[in-house]
């Protein structure tokens, strides 16, 4: 019997990704059409809006079978306050267009296809390739959930011959995902492997591009969702859930950039984290007692390594109760974070969701959530009682705003001890009794009243919880930059938080999944990303935690991280060999802050990432277009790790333009692939022709000295010309927001037999004190011209010759 049901399972599963087999929603019958939106009623009594959000931005949603319902909340959009840009309707006997400056919908009445063309050249971008779809018999085609949850819903569109698809959030998986499928249902994931799906995180935005065209679809639905990149057929891509509403919104480009910033619009931006956040990060599973951390963080400056935070893992709490400090192991908090403080050193505490469920009162957490009736019930009334660290625990029902509130503030306690973050983990949510989610079914959420279980809320829960930290967070240090770092995630969490790969493996395959995974997650909203580096589980060895470093040297979470029985990988623990050359990378990265600030900067106001794919800045290149062992900073820097042992030597493709070796300053012509030697102590590392880069002086941290002075690295393009920018701010205030920044433009231009340094007028009202600037044009090789000037904060223009 038990071996019937789990054939049928198999089938009833293989058939919710069969989407042929669904309904199809009826031919247009009638249309009606507002100030912003088009409703299409059709024959099955189905109905579809069309909403105009702006020019290069149109919300697709559709009921089968049914009306519009009135209701409409997303936990991931941040903007509802559109402005209607221009739009038109024209309508013909088989069809209704809807036209913008850029975008044209035209929708074809029967069957109901959607197809998104350029305003301009009506050249096709994406097409229905079938009509949107649903489970006609109004139950989940999948078997995992309850039948109250909903109907599978799906849309489906043509797959083109030469289009590539990129971002979906978290997967483990490279960067052109065209040819494969994925679903998303937030899970517990330690030790994955390429392919493993799904992981952490449900980021269901993804974008396609084609003859260097691209589009953008963010499908907002947070029930167990996939997507099909022409894997089971070359006929189509699709996208479907397992309840909820088919609603998508299609973003226009032509330019991925475009199409990032329409993101960060819509679902909103990373707040600038604190400065120090970009600094280097130790921790352990875990470092306990109090003195070990200490030591920790002596061997860090006895050895020259610069390092700004140091985490403490479960093993702080007591009884892995959060709000608690283990009172043996650290009996106090305050007088060691004060200590660490004096160093340099900033201390984030990891806090679980997982709140110890216990018998006896006198968990101040415990006993306030259910006296506040705050944690989650299922649907018959009974506490959910998951198993976590601490064994049995509770769950906060995140849904519910004031219990949002309520978590916030019980971070008074960590900020009383003077602790700087907070690592939110086990978000998604984990739970030991049964990693699926099965065990979660009947558990209920308030969800704006609608009273609806984890099939809907189990992917946006960590998003909640990171709200309520960051929040919390906020109201409690106002004038403070929170810092959250989070493994679980919806589409929006970069309003909230940072994030981390999880428990991957201290392995080369694992390695080589860094750079795909961080430029997809940059590509889905998500700037602020790292992995572990050395890898969490295993033993790694000096080889693989060196050429780890040479990759997360330059990401913006930059975390050395292991597990409780792995190997211990400090960047001393496999000897002074391999320290020496780590050390060399670290203490880059810190000179390399200003124009890394610079670069986060741009992520958090356009929405593009720093650490990028080489499509993302040449999408017009097909070389480009599936590169995922290499990556760029910014615009600027073009990184070729090692990820493999005992190479020494590797392709590398430089895209069209002028080329400088970063360590010798040797010149290339691009739009061709390399040769290159790399050596265990060396990553291969190009700067573009035409960029001005600024660097610092090597700190041991964030804010040890100023930044004095600011070296402009000059790289002439072919013409002699460069231009940069630095960012600066105080690092730790929300005042950014409110102007108290400097942003300094430099430009350089041939000029006679020398060059003409231009800087211009810094924006902003920020005042960095006295320093000197200093400009080095790199293209002359061991003839390198310097200029020293002092920052005079205006602008001027001065030869170099
Ligand atoms: C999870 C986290 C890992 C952490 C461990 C103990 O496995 O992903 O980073 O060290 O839990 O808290």
């Amino acid at each position: 019997m038990k071996r019937l049901l789990l054939i049928l399972a198999c089938l009833t599963s293989v058939n919710a990704q069969d989407i042929t087999t669904l309904e199809k929603i009826g031919p247009v019958v009638r249309f009606e059409n507002s100030e912003k939106t088009v409703t299409l009623h059709c024959q099955d009594n189905s109905q579809v809006q069309l909403t105009v959000l702006a020019p290069d931005l149109v919300r697709v949603r559709a009921a089968f079978t049914k009306p519009i319902p009135t209701k409409d909340h997303s936990w991931a959009v941040a903007k509802d306050d559109w402005t209607t840009p221009r739009w038109n309707l024209t309508e013909t006997p088989d069809s209704i267009t809807i036209t913008t400056d850029e975008l044209e919908v035209v929708v074809h009445r029967s069957p109901l296809l959607i197809d998104f063309r350029d305003a301009r050249t009506h050249q096709l971008l994406n097409a229905d390739e079938r009509p949107m779809s649903y489970d006609a018999n109004g139950r989940l085609a999948g078997i995992q959930f309850d039948s109250k949850a909903g109907m599978f819903v799906a849309a489906s569109k043509k797959f083109g011959f030469d289009e590539h698809f990129y971002g979906l959030g978290e997967k483990a998986a490279r960067l052109d995902k065209r040819r494969m499928s994925f679903v998303n249902w937030n899970s517990d994931t330690p030790g994955y492997n390429e392919n493993k799906d799904p992981i952490y995180q449900t980021i269901p935005f993804y974008l396609g591009l084609q003859r260097g065209i691209a589009y953008g679809i963010f499908f907002d639905n947070s029930y167990r969702s996939y997507f099909d990149f022409g894997r089971a057929s070359s006929e189509r891509a699709w996208f479907g859930a397992e309840g909820g509403e088919m609603n998508y919104y299609f973003f226009y480009g032509p330019s991925i950039k475009k199409i990032l910033g329409r993101y960060a619009d819509l679902t909103g931006r990373m707040p600038l984290p604190p400065l120090w956040a970009l600094g280097n990060q130790q921790s352990r599973w875990s470092y306990f007692p109090d003195t070990m951390v200490e030591e920790v963080v002596g061997e860090y400056r006895k050895r020259d390594l610069p390092l700004d935070v140091i985490y403490l893992d479960i093993d702080y709490m007591n009884g892995y109760r959060v709000f608690t400090f283990d009172k043996e192991r650290f009996p106090d908090p305050r007088g060691l974070t004060e200590k660490l403080r004096r160093q340099g050193v900033k201390v984030v505490t990891i806090v679980d969701p997982g709140i110890k469920h216990q018998k006896e009162r006198g968990y101040h957490a415990f006993d306030q959530g259910l006296e506040k009736n705050f944690f989650q019930r299922r649907r018959n009334g009974d506490l959910f009682v998951p198993r976590v660290w601490p064994g049995d625990s509770v769950f906060v029902d995140f849904t519910l705003p004031d219990a949002r509130r309520w978590w916030g503030d019980l971070h008074r306690f960590y900020i009383d001890n003077g602790i700087a973050g907070i690592w939110n983990d086990m978000n998604e949510p984990s739970d030991f009794v049964d990693q699926t989610g099965k065990n979660q079914l009947d558990v209920v959420s308030y969800d704006e009243g609608e009273k609806t279980t984890h099939a809907k809320n189990r992917n946006t829960f960590a998003l909640l919880m990171a709200r309520g930290t960051y929040e919390g967070l906020e109201r409690l240090q106002p004038d403070r930059r929170p810092y959250v770092i989070t493994r679980a995630a919806y589409a929006g969490i970069q309003r909230y938080s940072t994030m981390w790969t999880g428990d991957t493996n201290s392995t080369w395959e694992a390695l080589s999944l860094n750079i795909p995974m961080f430029t997809s997650l940059g590509l889905s909203g998500e700037p602020f990303v790292g992995s572990d580096v050395g890898g969490f589980i295993g033993r790694g060895n000096g080889e693989l935690l060196v050429r780890s470093y040479q990759i997360s040297f330059l990401a913006p979470f930059c975390r050395n991280h292991k597990q409780h029985d792995g190997y211990d990988q400090e960047p001393w623990r496999f000897g002074k060999y391999y320290e020496d050359i780590i050390r060399k990378y670290l203490k880059l990265r810190y000179a390399l802050l200003p124009f890394l600030y610079t670069t986060l900067e741009e992520a958090h106001r356009t929405g593009v990432p720093l650490f990028r794919p080489l499509v993302l800045n040449y999408q017009d290149d097909p070389n480009t277009h599936n590169i995922d062992d290499q990556f760029m900073i910014g615009e600027d820097l073009l990184v070729a790790p090692i990820m493999k042992p005992d190479v020494t030597r590797r392709l590398v493709y430089l895209p069209a333009g002028v080329w400088y070796d970063y360590w010798s300053n040797k010149r290339y012509a691009g739009g061709t692939t390399i040769t290159v030697d790399a050596p265990l102590d060396v990553v291969p590392m190009f700067v573009r022709g035409g960029a001005i880069v600024p660097m610092g002086p090597t700190l041991n941290y964030v804010g040890e000295k100023p930044t004095d002075p600011v070296t402009f690295n000059i790289y002439p393009d072919d013409a002699g010309s460069a231009a940069g920018r630095l960012y600066e701010d105080d690092g730790l205030s929300p005042g950014y927001k409110r102007g108290v920044f400097r942003r300094t433009a430099v430009a350089v231009r041939r000029s006679g037999r020398g060059f003409l340094v231009s800087l211009g007028t810094p924006e902003g009202t920020y005042n960095p004190g006295p320093r000197t600037f200093n400009f080095v044009l790199k293209s002359l090789g061991s003839a390198a011209k310097v200029l020293n000037i002092k920052d005079s904060g205006h602008a001027q223009e001065i030869p170099l010759r």
